[in-house]
């Protein structure tokens, strides 16, 4: 059997959920797949077929969220020449191939309301026109749909119509999120290493068993897929080396530091920006602790023999290296680096009210300290 048609877990959730698969898969019944992204959706649509009476006809995913909404119609029920400018000669849609067979609709969410009706038509008798032509086609289509999206909450935004909605969910398979399964990331990922020494011949050492733990914790937000495109990663750029956690952290960081900047660029900053901020606060907060505690120190300074200006042994102040102490004055100097650090809370402190246009509530939470605390800084900074 080829490998998309294997739906690869023994939890007892994906267990139980192959069961019913299989039991659905005898049936002519219209399926509705819900899952999050890169769950398998399309594997479980393979799989239901390829158990199916269907097995030896065709199998048609049809995105419908990457079909321009203008031509999705023509796509899934075919076009007449001459039915719009550019169709230059007559095509079969998607319902028609798949006749025998079974077409996969994905991302039945994105579909548009007009296309909807005469899809909700197609669910009922089988038949549809194509674009441009009122002959009427019968197509025996098996329609397995799926979505990533709150079906529910699109119907009650009236962006999905309800009779359809409740029609395709005849039998309704939810597969649980990657996270949700145990142990199945471990064999999913065995198996992804194996794929993945053979296209690269590549010879893996394996994961340390830290680094198989933190497999098992993460929460993995793009599922199965993400799962599978790290295997990849790993093999190739660490050339199969034993995986730890530091090296395996690494890879996590940065594929997720890339998606969140490809989703909103702006907002990624903007929480950067919040934690460089908080961190230099911080810094500031813990070097005026160690200040305090140094003068303590020093105050506290003839009581302690070792540090007694004429003890035998010459120690030098504890002091030494972190921030010269004149021994006349007995107090602290405050060196160049700690007078720059108001300047550089000054400086986080307007770039932060200019990041969150001059919102002070906004600005003291993204640099975790009180309101008040802000308007003071504020105002002794003169902003
Ligand atoms: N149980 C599984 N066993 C083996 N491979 C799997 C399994 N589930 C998913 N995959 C693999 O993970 C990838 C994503 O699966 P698939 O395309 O079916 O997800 P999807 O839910 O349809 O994603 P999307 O929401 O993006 O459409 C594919 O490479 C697929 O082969
Ligand atoms: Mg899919």
């Amino acid at each position: 059997m080829k490998r998309e048609t294997t739906i690869i877990g023994q939890s007892l959730l994906i267990s139980q959920l192959k069961q019913l698969a299989l039991q659905v898969a005898e049936t002519e019944i219209t399926v509705l797949i819900i899952g999050e992204t890169g769950s398998g959706k399309e594997v479980l649509a393979r799989f239901i077929h390829a158990h199916s009476q269907r097995s030896d006809k065709s199998f048609i995913p049809v995105n419908c969220g990457a079909i321009p909404a203008g031509i999705l119609e023509s796509e899934l029920f075919g076009h007449e020449k001459g039915a719009f400018t550019g169709a230059v000669q007559s095509r079969k849609g998607y319902f028609e191939s798949a006749d025998k067979g079974t077409i996969f609709l994905d991302e039945i969410g994105e579909m548009p309301l007009e296309t909807q009706v005469k899809f909700l038509r197609v669910i009922e008798t089988g038949e549809f026109q194509r674009v441009g032509s009122s002959e009427t086609i019968y197509s025996d289509a098996r329609i397995i749909a799926a979505t990533n999206k709150n079906m529910y909450q699109a119907v009650a935004e009236k962006n999905f119509r309800e009779d359809l909605f409740y029609r395709l969910r005849s039998v309704e398979l939810q597969i649980p999120p990657l996270r949700e399964r145990g142990r199945d990331i471990l064999l999913l990922a065995e198996t992804f290493v194996h794929e993945f020494e053979r296209k690269h011949t590549i010879s893996f050492e394996g994961f340390s068993p830290d680094a198989a733990e933190m497999l098992m914790r993460y929460p993995w937000p793009g599922n199965v897929r993400e799962l599978r495109n790290l295997i990849e990663s790993l093999l190739v750029l660490e050339k199969g080396k034993y995986i730890t956690p530091e090296i395996l952290e690494k890879h996590l960081v940065q594929r997720n530091r890339y998606k969140s900047l490809v989703h909103d660029p702006s907002k990624s900053e903007k929480n950067e920006l919040q934690v460089i901020y908080s961190s230099i606060i911080q810094l500031r907060q813990e070097i005026s602790d160690i200040r305090q505690l140094l003068q303590l120190l020093i105050q506290t300074r003839p009581l302690n023999p070792l540090l007694l200006p004429n003890s035998a042994v010459p120690v030098p102040p504890l002091t030494a290296n972190l921030i010269p102490v004149s021994t006349e004055e007995s107090k602290i100097r405050e060196p160049e680096a700690l007078h720059s650090l108001d300047d550089i809370e000054k400086e986080s402190i307007a770039n932060a009210l200019e990041t969150f246009n001059g919102n002070k509530r906004k600005t003291a939470k993204a640099l975790g300290i009180t309101e008040r605390t802000l308007y003071r800084k504020i105002k002794s900074y003169g902003l």
